[in-house]
Parts: structure tokens; C-alpha cells; sequence
């Protein structure tokens, strides 16, 4: 499973971006608002941090307003993938954008079928929302097991990006899911990599080395 960061903040890319680890970024219209800085100049400078795919969301519900916002963003950089939400007018700005052979990313999907229609009107990726589920009392980690054994059945090439990411364990269990990408809030980058005993191992051999050389 690849590894995403989700957030617009770039410091937080920069420093993500150093340990080796990421294959691309999303955003969403709240990510920038959060931001504080301009869409555009976030998503160039992004692309040259990342070198993988980035998720610039529309922001219009209209398929011709997406479609125009779509095109628009696919010339700001080659890696720019078109984030649509999973709304008919979604499902026709893909049909079109993907005709164009620009790379999209099906937002707020929240079923099976929602992400079978994502697939089938040229979605490059679906991001079905883990956390945004289980704040239903759903369980978001079946439904990634669930669109990737319709993804397999059908043959369909597809990928499924998790999202609405809240825990770690949320990474581990839609990797073992068979999620081909996960995109994950900064903060939980740190909670990964943390464990008591490497910490306890490391201080340990350092120790060792260091009476063993007095
Ligand atoms: O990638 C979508 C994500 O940003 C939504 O996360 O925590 O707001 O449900 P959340």
C-alpha cells in the first residue's frame, strides 16, 4: 500500500516528504482553507516537493464548472490529479475529464456502488472515507474490502485511495484490506513510526556501545 499525506500545509509536506515515505498528496477545499494560502501557488509548490500524484479539488457542483475548473488545474502540473466529488455531475466531469486523459480522484464515496460508478465513468482513483463511517457506526474497513473484491471480480484498474483517516490502526488494517493507497493526517506520520521498545532497544545497544568503549 502506498502512503499519502493529507493536508495543504506545506511544512508539514516538506517534512513527511523528507523520510522517503510518500507517494503523493490530497487535499480538499477544507485542507486549504485551513491553510491559509493561495490554491494554486499550494498545489505548484506541492508538485515540487512530492513527486507523485496531487489532488486538487473542485469546487463548483456543476459538471460544466467542474469541467472548466478540471482543465484548469491539469495545466498547472502534470501530477495534478482532478478531485471530483461522487455526485452525478461528479460522475460526467470524470467521463469527460478522463476522455481528455486527465487523471481524477472520486471524493466522498461512501459505497460499493458509488465507488463501481467512479470506476466505470474512468475514475483514475476513489477515495471511500473511512472515519466519516465509523461516525455513523459503519464499518469503513469493510467497505474498502468490500470495492476492492468488486475491483477484482471486474477487473477494474481503479485505485482505491482510504481516506478520512483518524488512527494508525486505521492504516494498518485498510492496508491489510487490500487498499492500494491510504492518505493519512500528518499527525499520525509520528504515531507510526513510534514504538516503546525500539526506543528501549536503541537506548540499550547506544548504552552498551558506550560502557563498552570506556
Ligand atoms: O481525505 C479526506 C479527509 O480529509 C477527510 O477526513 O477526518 O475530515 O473525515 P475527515
Amino acid at each position: 500500500m502506498k502512503l499519502y499525506i493529507d493536508t495543504a500545509i506545506i511544512s508539514e509536506i516538506r517534512e513527511i516528504a523528507e523520510w522517503g515515505v510518500l507517494s503523493g498528496v490530497t487535499t480538499n477545499p477544507s485542507l486549504i482553507a485551513k491553510s491559509g494560502k493561495d490554491f494554486k501557488k499550494t498545489i505548484i509548490e506541492i508538485c515540487e516537493i512530492v513527486k507523485g500524484p496531487v489532488s486538487a479539488e473542485v469546487t463548483v457542483e456543476d459538471a460544466a464548472g467542474m469541467i472548466e475548473q478540471g482543465k484548469e488545474f491539469a495545466d498547472w502540473d502534470e501530477m495534478v490529479v482532478v478531485k471530483l466529488p461522487c455526485t452525478t455531475e461528479g460522475l460526467k466531469a470524470c467521463s469527460a475529464l478522463s476522455h481528455q486523459g486527465i487523471p481524477t480522484n472520486l471524493t466522498l464515496c461512501f459505497s460499493v456502488n458509488q465507488a463501481l460508478l467512479c470506476a466505470r465513468a474512468g475514475a483514475s482513483y476513489v477515495s471511500p472515507f473511512i472515519g466519516r463511517l465509523e461516525d455513523i457506526n459503519e464499518d469503513g474497513v469493510k467497505l474498502i474490502k468490500d470495492i476492492k473484491e468488486t475491483f477484482r471480480v471486474a477487473g477494474i484498474k481503479t485505485e482505491i485511495i482510504s481516506a478520512s483517516i483518524r488512527t494508525p490502526y486505521h492504516v494498518t488494517t485498510v492496508a491489510n484490506a487490500g487498499s492500494d493507497i491510504a492518505t493519512i493526517p500528518y499527525k499520525l506520520f509520528p504515531n507510526m513510526v513510534q514504538h516503546p521498545l525500539t526506543t528501549s532497544g536503541l537506548q540499550k545497544f547506544l548504552d552498551d556501545w558506550k560502557n563498552s568503549q570506556q
